[in-house]
């Protein structure tokens, strides 16, 4: 009994495991940021789901669909981004399946944040870049955390090496004499070490009862065996 169940927990993980990942892997934007410059090109892929896949956005609350058919067309692109492009977007099947949504948030301004685009887990390395329109050249730039002045940093990009829960919150950067980026999520994903630890400490108390209880039983069974063929050994020998 013991070792079906030990498996299905397992079975469990890792179907988590591998929904976080396919999860992740729906959904990707070519480039891969969460800001776009205006008249840029942005292309939009829905891997990893199967049947008729839709890619589907809120943009000032109107509708936005894209077929996707999974042979022909695989992704969409908008050729030229506007104001007016910015929004939520995501992937969906004919039956329902999501991919996680992302917010595209496209600038008439010369400098953007660059970003994780999906979730981040627990403990992962995170860089932040502010990226100018029209020098690929690092310059100085300062970045905000809900509004309030973190740092400032020389190459343009900072790095959070641990990320944790609180690191959460919305982003920007700023160049000095040249502009402010607009402001995009950082999400963070705690990482589910111990789904239910209670419910663990009995499942091993539940073990380690049943343990003994088998071993018990069997140092009885044996003894009892043995004390029938002593028995019997007594009757053979009168
Ligand atoms: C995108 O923005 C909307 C509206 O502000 C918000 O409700 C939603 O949670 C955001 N989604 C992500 C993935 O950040």
């Amino acid at each position: 009994m013991e070792v079906p169940v030990l498996c299905f927990r397992l079975l469990i993980r890792v179907f988590i495991l591998l929904g976080v990942q396919s999860d992740n892997a729906a959904f990707r934007i070519v480039p891969n940021r969460l800001q776009l410059f205006e008249f840029e090109s942005v292309s939009f892929h829905c891997d990893g789901l199967s049947g008729s896949v839709q890619l589907r956005g809120i943009r000032n609350t109107k509708d936005f669909i894209c077929d996707i058919n999974g042979t022909s067309k695989v992704s969409c692109t908008i050729q030229r981004v506007y104001l007016t492009d910015s929004g939520e977007y995501w992937c969906e099947t004919d039956g329902g399946q999501r991919s996680n949504s992302v917010n595209i948030t496209i600038t008439v301004g010369s400098v953007i944040l660059e970003s994780p685009v999906v979730p981040v887990m627990e403990g992962d390395c995170v860089t932040l870049r502010c990226r100018n329109k029209t020098t690929s050249s690092h310059l100085t730039a300062d970045f905000y955390k809900d509004g309030l002045f973190m740092k400032s940093s020389s190459t343009g990009e900072i790095t959070i090496h641990s990320v944790s829960k609180s690191d959460e919150g919305f982003y920007k950067c700023n160049i000095s004499d040249v502009g402010e980026s607009p402001e995009s999520r950082l999400t963070v994903r705690a990482l589910d070490r111990e789904t239910c630890p209670s419910s663990d400490h009995s499942f091993y108390v539940l073990l380690l009862l049943r343990t003994v209880f088998t071993i018990v039983m069997v140092v009885l069974l044996l003894l009892l065996v043995g004390l029938l063929h002593c028995g019997k050994l007594r009757v053979t020998q009168k």
